[in-house]
């Protein structure tokens, strides 16, 4: 039984949703917060989208790395825009998958009958990464507050060592309980299932050839809004890490970036660090009815899945495909497009291949028959997370908008979104136009 339903049919409805352009670590958004981003896209969507702002009653809200200060993303969102005090919010942080996690917790939420109309979303600025100070330094600092003499605290400062006032490294660079960054995962998974370069390169070239396809087609027009970022002398429109002249030869040419000497990931065929956020406008279909809305469209099911991150730690999504698609009563055959988050062309090419192999899907989900291949045709039409970027936490709102706008646009009916998360977790979801 579809996840999205309740006893009187009345579904709750994706109605309107927005984003910032995506921009690369480093560049148009580097002196934004997460917070900021997220606030204008809120904002701005709301205004869009002509209702007032206390049919939302609820905002949920999240972002993957955390910072120091705030407590909750959500809250900070709704205290710095039109939405008024009294709309309640939380935050929800799933790695990758986290504004997805916004989206079925506001869906349950109303289906609850807790709230009838929603805001949900994510957001990630890698250029807001609160760099932590050691354990030793933090001790040391905690102490000094407590010492009661110049001299108490003067001793306590000779004991801090160079090494002690290194920051450590944000978390998303290393799987905590194996070590490993992503990408170095990443380069096990294509040892594991043997996936050449040529097939990562490949799908990787795709993924900017469609995206500026898009992109000078109009696609995105309605899907990104401007935002204006320090020093305010223009506003960036668009998405900056998209190529519109990517050439397939110069792909080959890049040395890997993970393990320099035998892999394969390389900064064309990986998600670059990305800063952006997203927004989607949720509620009840008899409430959008009657505030004269039509619906974008709808989750009809989804499915969560986690394994172990000594295994494949990016295979997750493969594992939750065939548990959305019965829930939605529906098969692969039955998918009009397919949009699967590209955290890594071989993470990808590695979920194509599990997801048409019998012995995987007999060994690892007990299927008697493989789940199905994806026809290339129908895969990310509009360029995935390598070329539009993946700020962590706005990469699943992302992907939804852009899901249901080209359902609408080819006048078909369903779709399978598919993101891999850090954790070794996943999702995946069949999109409905109906
Ligand atoms: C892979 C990664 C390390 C690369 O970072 P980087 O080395 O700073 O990458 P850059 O953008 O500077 O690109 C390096 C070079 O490749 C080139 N390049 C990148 N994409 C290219 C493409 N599509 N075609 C041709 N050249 C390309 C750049 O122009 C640059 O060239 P230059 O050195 O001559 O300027 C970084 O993007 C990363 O960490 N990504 C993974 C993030 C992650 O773990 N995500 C989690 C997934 S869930």
């Amino acid at each position: 039984m579809p996840n999205n339903t309740n006893t009187n049919g009345d579904r709750v409805a994706i109605v309107a949703g927005l984003r910032t352009p995506f921009l690369k670590q480093g560049t148009g958004f580097r002196d934004m917060t997460t917070v900021q981003l997220s606030a204008a896209v809120v904002a701005e969507l709301v205004e869009r989208t002509g209702v007032p702002p206390e049919t939302f009653t609820l905002c949920v809200f999240g972002q993957v790395m955390p910072t120091l200060d705030y407590i909750n993303l959500a809250r900070e969102v709704v205290l710095r825009t039109s939405l008024p005090a009294s709309t309640v919010a939380w935050s929800v942080t799933q790695a990758c998958v986290t504004s997805v996690q916004a989206l079925t917790t506001g869906i349950e939420s109303i289906e609850h009958g807790d709230h009838d109309a929603a805001i949900v979303g994510g957001a990630d600025s890698m250029d807001d990464l609160p760099l932590g100070v050691s354990r030793r330094l933090t001790r040391t600092l905690m102490a000094l507050q407590k010492a009661k003499t110049p001299m108490a605290r003067l001793k306590l400062l000779g004991k801090v060592k160079a090494k002690d006032v290194v920051p450590p490294m944000p978390g998303y660079s290393v799987e905590p309980t194996t070590g490993l960054s992503m990408g170095a995962h990443c380069e096990q998974m294509i040892k594991d299932n043997g996936i050449s370069r040529e097939w990562q390169d490949d799908i990787a070239y795709q993924s900017h050839s469609r995206a500026a396809r898009a992109w000078s087609e109009g696609f995105y027009d309605d899907q990104v809004m401007p935002v204006a970022a320090p020093p305010y002398k223009d506003a960036y429109r668009e998405d900056n890490i998209v190529r519109k002249d990517s050439k397939r030869d110069e792909y080959a040419k890049l040395k890997p970036s993970f393990d320099r000497k035998h892999g394969s990931v390389t900064p064309a065929n990986a998600s670059p660090l990305t800063d952006g956020a997203s927004a989607l406008v949720i509620m009840r279909e008899s409430k959008a009815k009657a505030l004269g809305l039509e619906p974008l469209g709808y989750l009809r099911s989804w499915e969560y899945t986690a394994v172990d991150p000594q295994w494949q730690l990016l295979i997750g999504p493969v594992l939750a495909v065939p548990k959305a698609l019965d829930k939605a009563g529906l098969t692969l055959q039955d998918m009009d497009i397919v949009e699967m988050h590209e955290a890594f062309a071989a993470q990808v090419a590695s979920t194509l291949q599990a997801m048409a192999s019998k012995q995987f899907c007999e060994e690892h989900l007990g299927l008697g028959e493989p789940i199905g291949e994806i026809d290339p045709a129908i895969l990310n039409v509009n360029g995935g997370s390598i070329a539009i970027g993946h700020p962590f936490g706005a990469t699943g709102a992302r992907i939804l908008l852009q899901g249901l706008k080209e359902l609408k646009r080819r006048q078909k009916q369903f779709g399978l979104m598919t993101i891999c998360a850090g954790g070794a977790m996943g999702v995946a979801a069949v999109l409905e136009v109906a």
